[in-house]
């Protein structure tokens, strides 16, 4: 919404005047896109800390105090009263969906459930030791070879067939997931079967046998839904804004996907998840309860994984749920980890410690969701794949704003260049 205020920026011999911007939830923001145009200067903004790269109307993150919500819903409502299945559909279509639309919603991700048959010869041709975050952004990218009805990089044609690419990929990211662990191990690949629910059917795959189908325990299948449902989206996170941004140059759903893929593979970002229970297990091995660890951490030697955020400058809304949630699971499971309990110690060291507290450095999300997924047999290299099913949803509802967008524009940032000058062309042997 543009306010009818204006920012006034003074630069040396000219002056302008900025229209201002007014969120729904009173976020405020000075539009400077046509600065450039109007004076030659761009801003300068490193690691996009103050920068608005779109509108949204997808998720609403107030960091100071903590709050997160999908399409208006805040998070605490949708962890206690929602599925994982139901929040996706909230998160892509705008709306909470009635039962006709849960029910065709479900109908189409069982469509999908299966990929392609000749996909299982790509598989085979990666070494078993792959990263599954390698074979998983391989494969999502992938599919626009078997499914190229859906991936015509035309945002018209492509937004058509929509409903079905969007449960293609939501689907199918779960059954390549399954697939990956299965070959990885040298195990027998499992087949979605129809009649399971979404996470279910996922354990199903992952670890029932031939001969021994899994019964995943109700607990189980609680703590993945809300593990999922918890990284449904982020707003315009590292991730999200590499989907905006590929997606904003006309390319499909699921080359706009794989980027995403890509972009979550890192520690500081979806790799946090896995760099926390690595943290965990270093400080169990070296005889710490975590004071040493902290300390090194004070120092600059060390950082403490599955602390601090971009956004949050204060408790993460979701290491509160998923915090209570991972003690309820381990004592339903009836698991002892060493491992929480070391975690345990960190927080309550850090929430106390002027380090922490000064530069507003609380638990996120990754702090807890790897000790649930060790417990319910994760293994600790798929922790950041599952980042990724969780925050699919959240994808496809960015690159359907984008694709979807009255005034399409391709996303091009600028730099202030410092390398040389100008300089010519030295031939080989007068190098030095
Ligand atoms: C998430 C993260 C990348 C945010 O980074 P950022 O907003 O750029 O914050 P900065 O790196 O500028 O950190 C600000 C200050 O806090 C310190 N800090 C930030 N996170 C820290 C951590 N996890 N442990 C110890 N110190 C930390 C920095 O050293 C810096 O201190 P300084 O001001 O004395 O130099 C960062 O907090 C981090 O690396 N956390 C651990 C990884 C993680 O859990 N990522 C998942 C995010 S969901």
């Amino acid at each position: 919404m543009t306010d009818s205020k204006t920012a006034n920026l003074i630069l040396p011999d000219q002056e302008l005047k900025l229209p201002l911007i007014l969120g729904t939830e009173g976020e405020n923001a000075v539009d400077i896109s046509h600065l450039r145009d109007s004076t030659g200067f761009i801003t300068l903004d490193d690691g996009y800390g103050n920068t608005g790269s779109c509108e949204s109307a997808i998720t609403y993150i107030d960091g100071e105090k903590g709050i997160l919500r999908y399409r208006g819903y805040p998070i605490e409502q949708l962890a206690e009263k929602s599925d994982f299945v139901e929040t996706a559909y909230l998160v892509i279509y705008g709306e909470l969906p009635t039962i006709d639309q849960r029910t065709r919603f479900s109908a189409l991700l069982t469509e999908n459930a299966a990929i392609h048959e000749r996909m299982v010869y790509l598989f085979e041709s990666y070494p078993r030791d792959a990263h599954p975050m390698a074979l998983l952004g391989a494969m999502v990218n992938a599919l626009a070879c078997y499914y190229p009805h859906l991936a015509t990089n035309n945002h018209n044609r492509d937004i058509e067939n929509f409903d079905e690419a969007a449960a293609t990929l939501i689907s199918k990211v779960r059954t390549i997931t399954a697939m990956a662990y299965r070959m990885s191990r040298g195990l027998p690949v499992i087949y979605p079967k129809r009649g399971l629910r979404y996470c279910e059917n996922f354990m199903h795959m992952l670890f029932s046998e031939p001969y021994d189908l899994y019964d995943c325990p109700p607990v189980v299948a609680k703590a993945l839904n809300l593990i999922l449902l918890l990284h449904a989206d982020h707003e315009q996170n590292c991730s999200t804004a590499a989907v905006r941004m590929v997606a904003s140059s006309g390319a499909n759903l699921f080359a706009s996907a794989a980027a995403g893929i890509c972009g979550l593979w890192g520690p500081l970002h979806g790799g946090a998840n896995m760099a926390v229970i690595e943290m965990l297990e270093a400080i169990h091995q070296e005889g710490d309860d975590g004071s040493r660890f902290i300390t090194e951490a004070k120092a600059g030697k060390r950082r403490l994984m599955g602390f601090g955020h971009r956004v949050y400058k204060n408790y993460d809304p979701r290491a509160k749920i998923i915090g209570k949630t991972c003690d309820e699971l381990l004592k339903t499971l009836g698991v002892s980890d060493p491992l929480l309990d070391i975690a345990r110690h960190l927080e309550q060291a850090a929430l106390k410690d002027s380090y922490f507290i000064e530069r507003k450095l609380y638990p996120n999300v990754d702090f807890y969701s790897g000790i649930i997924m060790r417990a319910i047999g994760i293994p600790l290299n798929m922790f950041t794949v599952m980042f990724a099913i969780g925050r699919m949803p959240g994808w496809v509802a960015n690159w359907r704003e984008v694709a979807t967008t009255s005034k399409p524009r391709i996303y091009r940032p600028r730099q202030i260049y410092m390398g040389k000058t100008a300089r010519d062309y030295v031939a080989k042997e007068d190098r030095k």
